[in-house]
């Protein structure tokens, strides 16, 4: 690839759109800011003080299952999930995770969403069917979501939508407040330590998210060297 200072130049003015595809947030895309704390249905499962305690890497359990994503000004993310895994050949084992996490999130210019850990999340899986049914591990996915939207509904108010990396539509999470409850956005737990009491069932558990970023970057770099190359032509 060739690249001199007027090829620069020529980048620098023309517009971004050139090279990707990007989203405007205007309020059709996002009827008000992605900022503070968002939930499920119920509202049960919270980020925050009250679902998990870091320290001793355990949780406080909500009545029923639910998500919760909190997102604060300073660019840290917080997620709190506890969901149950079906098992379409062995309907009686389902599996209950519960999980935690944080990290910093980067709002990309085409739309999607990228969530960074910080390296000190767990989740805990409940499995009746396995060997060891009841363990916690270390959880430190970056995850990707697609897209995003937020809507203004006529009686449950603000209602965020995210799309995971596959596009599929995470359910609806409503606003429960405008400033983040999270916990302190600084390393909470030594991860040096396993939490880990069984390795063969985390097999179980999808790991593709990381190898999914990394792949779509490598993409884009490509693209984005190929329409360099084009214009070094052009000129
Ligand atoms: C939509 O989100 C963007 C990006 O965070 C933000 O700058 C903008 O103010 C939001 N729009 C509304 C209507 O709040
Ligand atoms: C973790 O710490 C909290 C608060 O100190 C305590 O209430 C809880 O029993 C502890 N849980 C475990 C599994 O040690
Ligand atoms: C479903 O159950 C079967 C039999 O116990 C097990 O081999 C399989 O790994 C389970 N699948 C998932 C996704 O948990
Ligand atoms: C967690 O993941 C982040 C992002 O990939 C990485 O920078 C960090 O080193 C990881 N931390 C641990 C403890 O694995
Ligand atoms: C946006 O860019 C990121 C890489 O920065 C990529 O992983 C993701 O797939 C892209 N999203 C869309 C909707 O193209």
């Amino acid at each position: 690839m060739i690249f001199n200072p007027l090829v620069a130049l020529v980048l620098a003015v023309l517009p971004a759109h050139i090279f990707a595809q990007d989203i405007v947030y205007d309020s059709i895309h996002n009827k008000t800011v992605i900022t503070g704390t968002w939930a499920t249905g119920s509202k049960a499962v919270q980020t925050g003080s009250g679902f998990a305690i870091p320290s001793n890497a355990s949780f406080i359990y909500p009545s029923v299952t639910g998500m919760s994503f909190s997102f604060a000004d300073n660019m840290w993310f917080e997620v709190a999930r506890y969901r149950f895994n079906s098992n379409a050949t062995n309907p009686g084992c389902i599996t209950g995770v519960v999980g935690w996490f944080h990290g910093t999130y980067d709002l990309v210019a085409n739309g999607s969403i990228i969530l960074t850990p910080n390296g000190d999340g767990y989740q805990q899986i409940q499995d009746p069917c396995a060997a060891t049914s009841n363990f916690v591990e270390n959880y430190n996915d970056t995850e990707l979501y697609q897209s995003w939207r937020i809507f203004e509904d006529t009686t449950d108010g603000f209602k965020l939508h995210l799309f995971e990396f596959d596009g599929s539509p995470l359910p609806p999470m409503f606003q429960v407040s405008t400033t983040p409850q999270m916990l302190p956005t600084e390393k909470l737990r030594d991860t040096t330590e396993s939490t880990t009491t069984s390795s063969r069932k985390r097999s179980l558990l999808r790991r593709s998210t990381n190898a999914g970023v990394s792949s779509t970057v490598c993409l884009a770099l490509t693209v984005g060297a190929s329409a360099m190359s084009l214009l070094a032509l052009v000129l």
